[in-house]
């Protein structure tokens, strides 16, 4: 048999990591993207990335990577790369130019890069332009799916005349190791779309969530602002230093986090989950008054926090790439050991 075909637009971080997930699921995918070098580059670090797995015995999925390989193919043709797909994972950035005034303890540097453009009015338009093309040559069966981080489904999908076909996606980064996807629906999406896009992520070994509607941040990122936001207040008023900070997360709460969720805690830690809030709600909440006002993020605490992680791991990218490297080599190793403790 076939096997089912789907696509993804725009074939950078996010959109390369789709396509592994899909091909490791046993689903044919055409990559789609406006620039035929990055095509070209994705493909080639896809399989460098796919090879290097099956070497460590990470690889996802029953089939080889040669397997897998043979499943992925580029285009640069839009409608050629919907054609006969099932479902479409719409992936896309706009780089444009930032003037960036890097002001760092140990030097200063007016820094000209190229900055991915996200959240703004721009990408909004480029993002509802593609949907708008999607719109005119998909039927009435395909869904459209973006990966977006923070574009509300009302945003992006409003006045399409496929609005029950279209749902965001969220994964989280790497998506080939953290398995999480978002499903947030507009408030035209069919439900049929939300349970086909659930049932299509676990299809494919990913560990999909429902929001019964959209909100901002969705969920990933509303606990990890609140998270973010104590972590500023704590370090702005000194009372840890951000490295320490860090270490309570990584060597503390975060170790209990990955294998389970804050209300399980809750249940664990008590004898249930009601007997937890007998004892301890009055204690929460007395904490929880003391929390201060949503933080400026600049200023003192900003240089502050700059200046420690900066001698940490320095603002180069030779440096920050071998710890992003190390970081995913240790999700790796989490998605290793994770599967074989089965979480669930
Ligand atoms: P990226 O910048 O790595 O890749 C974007 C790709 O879009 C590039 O290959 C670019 O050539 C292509 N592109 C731009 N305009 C296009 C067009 N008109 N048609 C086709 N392709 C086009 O961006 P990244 O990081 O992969 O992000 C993509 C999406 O994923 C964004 O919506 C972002 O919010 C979301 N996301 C990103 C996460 C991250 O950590 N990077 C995490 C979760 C979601």
């Amino acid at each position: 048999m076939e096997p089912s075909q789907v696509a993804i637009i725009g074939s950078g971080l996010i959109g390369r990591s789709w396509a592994m997930v899909f091909a490791a699921g046993g689903f044919k995918v055409k990559l789609y993207d406006i620039a035929q070098q990055q095509l070209m580059s994705a493909l080639e670090n896809i399989r460098q990335q796919v090879k290097e797995m099956e070497k460590l015995g990470v690889l996802k999925g029953a089939l080889s990577a040669d397997q897998q390989l043979a499943l992925i193919s580029v285009c640069t043709d839009l409608k050629a790369a919907v054609e006969g797909a099932t479902f479409i994972q719409i992936s896309l950035k706009v780089l444009v130019l930032y003037l960036i005034f890097y002001d760092c303890f140990y030097n200063k540097l007016l820094h000209l890069v190229m900055r991915p453009k996200e959240c703004t009015p721009e990408n909004l338009e480029l993002k509802k332009k593609i949907f708008g093309q999607l719109d005119l040559i998909v039927d009435d069966n395909v869904i459209l799916s973006s990966s977006t981080s923070c574009l509300l489904p009302s945003k992006l999908f409003t006045g399409l005349k496929h609005v029950k076909q279209c749902i965001v996606s969220h994964p989280v980064n790497p998506p080939y190791f953290v398995p999480l996807v978002e499903i947030v629906p507009h408030p035209e999406t069919d439900p049929s779309t939300t349970e086909r896009t659930y049932a299509l992520m676990k299809k494919i070994g990913q560990s999909p969530v429902k929001l019964s509607r959209e909100i901002e941040g969705f969920v990933l990122n509303r606990l990890q602002y609140a998270v973010i936001s104590e972590a500023w207040r704590l370090v702005g008023e000194g009372v840890i230093s951000p490295t320490d900070l860090d270490l309570v997360m990584s060597d503390g709460l975060g170790m209990r986090y990955a294998f389970i969720g804050p209300l399980e805690t809750m249940h664990l830690n008590a004898e249930g989950v009601s007997n937890y809030c007998e004892r301890y709600a009055e204690g929460m909440r007395l904490v929880l008054n003391t929390f201060g006002p949503v933080p400026e993020f600049s200023g003192e605490t900003a240089q502050k926090v700059n200046q420690a992680l900066s001698e940490k791991i320095p603002v180069v990218p030779k440096a920050l790439d071998a710890r992003r490297k190390w970081r995913d080599e240790c999700l790796t190793g989490l998605a290793k050991l994770k599967t074989q403790m089965k979480s669930d």
